[in-house]
């Protein structure tokens, strides 16, 4: 598998069966992107039951950082599966648990000590950290987002605000969350300029919210989102994480940073927060933590981790399997110099992007960092007005083509490949994703 057919008819006949019978036997809420089912993958290819190819710029939500199936991440888990593939680290002592806790306190940011808890996915992460910010501060409250998205189980779909059908029919959300602007320049809920706004977006939690609805000492945590992305891959200001951190440290409020989709190399540093400089109090992993296997991690500062045991622990959470895909994972990062590669990697896509928004009626903005790269649609560059189906037309435009994105917020394509993509593979996703483009802005003349 080197490059990605050109797919004309799709579903082809077996993925239509598959599509059918999914139909027929798999919940409903599931919202598939486009018709493809999968056979293999290898890399950045993927090849579907039919025998198309595509060329991977999606890598299942983020997650396949290190491409499909690399070599040692599968000779790991092969590895790992003949010793001993669960024991339960919450009940037992398991080392490779242990192991990957150590790994990871010593690998996120700051000096201070940390420690880790393990478990099975994004939302698990962001549930540990909520509890757990509840319960060292023994305050209730938690400020997040909007266009944030934290997950979907109870407590985090509670702090996601990303789309109102992630809560419609499930309410009432767990009290106490406030959601406020986040800084998203290219729509300044203030109608400000940066730098002229001074950060006015950080001021407005203290003097709109603070002062008249949720007072900071009732506030156990700030939840944020590095570089926003089920919100549309938006890349804050510079200094506005460091004027929320300054904001919580007045108040001894924690700052928990979601990195489940921004963590493990995809912005070109191990974790987002590092561009900015900012040690959170909690920092939440999945998706990328290890290739593909269902792990995540909630990281904390050792004094704020202070829950006594059994108050918090998981079945699964740690599986010996999970860790050795994860330390295969950071093994490959590391000695394929995968941050250095996302970071020139990501400018050449950005700089190629915002040639094209230059002659493109709809691209209204290009943002990103590192390999997290987003494209927002506009039927007008001077209104913003969201084009939204023509967003997800480009991205259908896309699959027909043989390349796979994902849209992201209500309007925006977001390019989320493989960080072992390589500077070829770039200019075939550009030139694939322009021709779509040129397609969708001939049928909206
Ligand atoms: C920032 C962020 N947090 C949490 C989650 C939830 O992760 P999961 O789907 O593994 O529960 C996601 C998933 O997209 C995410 O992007």
């Amino acid at each position: 598998m080197t490059t990605p057919s050109l797919v004309t008819s799709l579903p082809g006949p077996q993925a239509a069966a598959i599509v059918e019978r999914n139909r027929l036997s798999v919940t409903p809420s599931l919202p598939h992107a486009y018709p493809l089912a999968v056979k293999r993958a290898q890399g950045t290819m993927v090849e579907d039951l039919d025998g198309n190819r595509f060329l991977d710029c999606a890598a299942g939500i983020a997650v396949c950082s290190t491409g499909h199936c690399h070599p040692r991440v599968v000779q790991a888990i092969h590895d790992q599966a003949t010793r001993l593939i669960h024991i339960c680290g919450a009940d037992f002592y398991d080392p490779m648990y242990i192991a990957l806790a150590e790994r990871l306190s010593n690998l996120a940011p700051g000096q201070s000590p940390k420690r880790t808890f393990l478990g099975n996915s994004g939302a698990e992460a962001v549930e540990a950290a909520f509890k757990l910010a509840r319960y060292h501060t023994g305050r209730p409250g938690v400020v997040t987002f909007f266009g944030a998205f934290h997950g979907r189980t109870m407590g985090a779909v509670s702090l996601t605000a990303s789309k109102s059908l992630y809560h419609e029919g499930f309410g009432p959300m767990v009290p106490g969350v406030a959601h406020v602007p986040y800084a998203y320049c290219y729509r300044c809920h203030y109608n400000l300029t940066y730098p002229a706004c001074n950060l006015a977006c950080v001021d407005a939690i203290e003097d709109t919210w603070f002062s008249r609805s949720l007072p900071p000492e009732q506030v156990a945590a700030i939840f944020v989102e590095p570089v926003q992305g089920e919100g549309g891959y938006i890349v804050p200001p510079d200094g506005w994480l460091k004027k929320l951190r300054a904001l919580c440290d007045k108040y001894d409020i924690l700052l928990v940073a979601d990195e489940v989709q921004s963590g493990m190399g995809r912005t070109g540093k191990m974790f987002a927060v590092e561009h900015w400089g900012v040690e959170p109090d909690i920092i939440c992993l999945a998706k990328a933590l290890a290739s593909g296997m269902p792990i995540s991690a909630m990281i904390a500062r050792e004094g704020v981790m202070d829950w006594p045991p059994g108050a918090h622990g998981s079945t699964f959470g740690g599986n010996p399997v999970c860790c050795a895909a994860a330390q295969a994972t950071l093994d490959v990062v590391v000695e394929e110099n995968l941050l250095e590669k996302a970071t020139r990697l990501g400018e050449t896509l950005r700089a190629n992007l915002n040639d094209l928004a230059a002659e493109s009626r709809l691209i209204g903005d290009v943002r990103g960092l590192g390999l997290m790269v987003g494209v927002e649609l506009v039927k007008d560059k001077h209104t913003k007005a969201r084009a939204k189906e023509e967003a997800e037309q480009v991205v259908q435009a896309c699959f027909r083509r043989g390349l796979l994105l994902l849209t992201c917020g209500p309007n925006s394509v977001r390019f989320a490949p493989p960080l072992t993509i390589t500077a070829a593979e770039i200019d075939t996703a550009l030139s694939i994703f322009a021709d779509a483009l040129a397609e969708v802005e001939s049928m909206s003349l």
